[in-house]
Order: structure tokens, then sequence, then C-alpha cells
């Protein structure tokens, strides 16, 4: 019997959900809007660090995704939690630095895919988004380009579980 209907539940992370998190939710949610609306899917982010828990993403990221199309500014930063590794299907990790934070603190009755959401798009041949908040507005355009592509992969890999 196929899983038609289920919900898949994805939480992506980064250190300070300020930045790269905030913006792989809204890319994937817009891709999810255009080309598989009825896909049942449920996105958030998280951060490893509690520096920024409550305030909206960076100014730049925000001005970064609107330009696309994307409004990030409703969104508030949180820390990851436990219940994150039950309640989540996926945890996409921003870099292998996240990826160490998430295996560490993932609790024993997770079956959650923990992976770096990179993997979603092979052809990339790069596996990590570059942390952008001490660089300049070009490290932003690279965050939305590099989350669309792998959002991309990742909506194919949903569908074919659905
Ligand atoms: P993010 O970027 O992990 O993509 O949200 C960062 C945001 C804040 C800091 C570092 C990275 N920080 O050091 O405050």
């Amino acid at each position: 019997m196929r899983n038609a209907g289920t919900v898949r539940r994805v939480l992506f992370v980064c250190l300070g959900n300020i930045c790269r998190s905030p913006t792989a939710e809204a890319v994937l949610r817009q891709l999810l809007t255009q080309q598989a609306p009825d896909l049942p899917v449920e996105v958030d982010s998280a951060g490893t660090a509690d520096y920024h828990i409550g305030a909206p993403p960076d100014a730049r990221s925000q001005r970064a995704a609107l330009r696309r199309g994307i409004d990030l500014s409703a969104l508030r930063a949180r820390q990851v939690v436990a219940h994150d590794f039950t309640r989540f299907d996926f945890l996409l990790a921003m870099d292998r630095s996240n990826l160490r934070e998430l295996q560490a603190m993932r609790p024993r009755n997770s079956r959650a895919r923990v992976q770096l959401f990179l993997e979603y798009a092979p052809p990339l041949r790069l596996l990590e988004v570059p942390d952008p908040y001490y660089g300049d507005a070009g490290g932003f355009e690279t965050v939305l380009d590099l989350a669309a592509a792998a959002s991309q992969g990742l909506i194919t890999a949903l569908q074919e579980m659905a």
C-alpha cells in the first residue's frame, strides 16, 4: 500500500536561524506552492545556537529573498529542541558543523533522516551552504540559489515517497 497523503515534515537547520535555514524554509514553501501544491509537506526551520531566538531573519536575507518574491518577514528564530527529532521526518543541515551538532543531540528514539540539505542537489558538487553572515551581499544570493536547487531535488524525493 502506498503512503498517499502522508504528511512529511521537513526542518531546515543552520547556526543562527536568521540567514540560511529561514531562507531554505521559504524557498521550499514557494516551490511547493508553485509546483506541487497538493503534496502534503510541512516546513519549518531552527538554529543550533540560541543567539537570535525570537529575531526575524537578517535584513540582508530578507532583501535578497524579496527580490525573488519571497517574504521572510513573518519568520522568527528558534533553537532546535529534542522533540524536533521525533516531530520531523527530515532534519536538513546547512553545513557539516550543523550536522555534527544535530547528530550529537539526536535522541535514540528518533527515526528522522538527519543529513545535509545539499545532498538533494548532487549536480552542484557541493555539500555545504556557506554561511553568509560575515560576508557580502553575494553570499545571500548564493544561499537562495543553492536552496532553490536542493529544494527542487527534495521535492522530487518527496513526490517519489508519496
Ligand atoms: P545562519 O547565519 O546560521 O545562516 O543563520 C548566522 C547567523 C548568525 C551568526 C552566525 C551565522 N552569528 O554568529 O550570530
